[in-house]
């Protein structure tokens, strides 16, 4: 039986070189491409569809970020299909984005670089703000959207007798200093980025607690520093092509500057083909690119609290009753 696979920011940078990667490697594939600007979604199809001419490709209008675009799109999934195998969460922001332009230069010439370029501790801050629906942007688009996205799905990601995954698109930047269990959707920091990625950790390894025995299971990966739009919008690109002789210098050293969106992809691809009883809840897997271009995975453990994650797994179910009775509320009026 074909796979059903959907992917969201599935039109550019990594998602769509996993959409590549996946069609090279099972051709029977049915994917869907979920994205919020559909003449970027046709675009993407049509690039695959050159390398891939009997692909089986779908696309599907959804915007993370806002939660009647959520449900629209999941009605439709439903209308769709009857099971989704894989569950790609990989749509992103990081808008605003501030570097400490200071600390940057210093960091560039000291032995912390490796671990600047992959944390981006103490470098990075972002300007967040209020979505249409009252959510803080970044926590909405990052985090939240998916999460209504599996509640809504659960009929399909669960059906009987099989198993179906999940695969969030972390970050390395994901630190336990940026999340505030008081404050999920960060109201109050700077670096809301951060923050939602933490979350995203832990609300996978809730997941993993409640659905494993419904057969659903769900992973974190880290794609490494990647060369995307969203890396673009840190630093301009004229500054990116400065340092490049740098960071490729440093490849030599690290497996984490993955740099093309192919070896962003590497952990997503792998996880395809993994069975999931092989897989360890509590490890994130990272993309990696040695200095000679070899792409591998592996797995490190993250640093999350069993007892936190459950807390946040209730918060989120809180906010979801609350959005859905603004949402019915909503429909009323009209
Ligand atoms: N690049 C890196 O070094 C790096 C490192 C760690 C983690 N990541 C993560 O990797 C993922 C992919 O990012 P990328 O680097 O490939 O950047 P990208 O090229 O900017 O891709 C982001 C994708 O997310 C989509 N998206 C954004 N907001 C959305 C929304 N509200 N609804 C639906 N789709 C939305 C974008 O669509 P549009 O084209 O419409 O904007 C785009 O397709 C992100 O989750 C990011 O946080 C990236």
């Amino acid at each position: 039986m074909e796979k059903v696979v959907l992917v969201t920011g599935a039109n550019s940078g990594i998602g769509l070189a996993l959409c590549e990667r996946l069609l090279t490697e099972d051709s029977q594939l049915l994917l869907c491409l979920a994205c919020r600007n559909m003449k970027r979604a046709e675009d993407a199809r049509s690039a695959l569809l050159t390398s891939h001419i009997n692909a089986h490709i779908d696309l599907l209008h959804l915007d993370v970020g806002s939660v009647q675009s959520v449900l629209a799109a999941a009605q439709e999934l439903k209308a769709r299909y009857n099971r989704i195998d894989f569950l790609y969460l990989n749509a992103g922001i990081m808008p605003n984005p501030q570097v400490d332009v200071k600390a940057l230069f210093k960091g560039l010439f000291s032995r912390n670089v490796i671990n600047m370029f992959a944390t981006a501790e103490g470098l990075l801050t972002q300007q967040d703000r209020l979505n249409s629906d009252g959510l803080q942007e970044v926590f909405a688009t990052n985090l939240f959207g998916h999460f209504l996205l599996i509640r809504e799905l659960e009929p399909l990601l669960c059906p009987g007798g099989q198993t179906s995954r999940i695969v969030w698109t972390s970050s390395s930047n994901a630190r336990r200093s940026a999340f505030s269990i008081e404050d999920i959707q960060h109201r109050n920091g700077m670096e809301p980025y951060s923050s939602s990625k933490y979350a995203s950790d832990m609300l996978s390894l809730a997941l993993n607690r409640h659905k494993n025995s419904q057969g659903l299971f769900s992973s974190v990966i880290c794609p490494g520093l990647v060369m995307t739009n969203l890396t673009y919008g840190i630093l301009p690109s004229f500054f990116w092509t400065l340092i490049m002789p740098i960071m490729w210098l440093i490849r030599i050293f690290t497996n984490t500057f993955t740099l093309t969106p192919y070896n962003g992809a590497e952990a997503l691809h792998w996880l395809f083909v993994q069975n999931s009883e092989s897989l360890d809840p509590r490890a994130k897997y990272h993309s990696l690119t040695s200095g000679l271009g070899k792409n591998y995975t592996q797995p490190q453990q993250m640093d999350i609290d069993e007892q936190m994650s459950e807390i946040l797994y209730s918060k989120l179910l809180e906010l979801e009753k609350v959005v859905r009775k603004k949402q019915s509320e909503g429909n009323v009026d009209k």
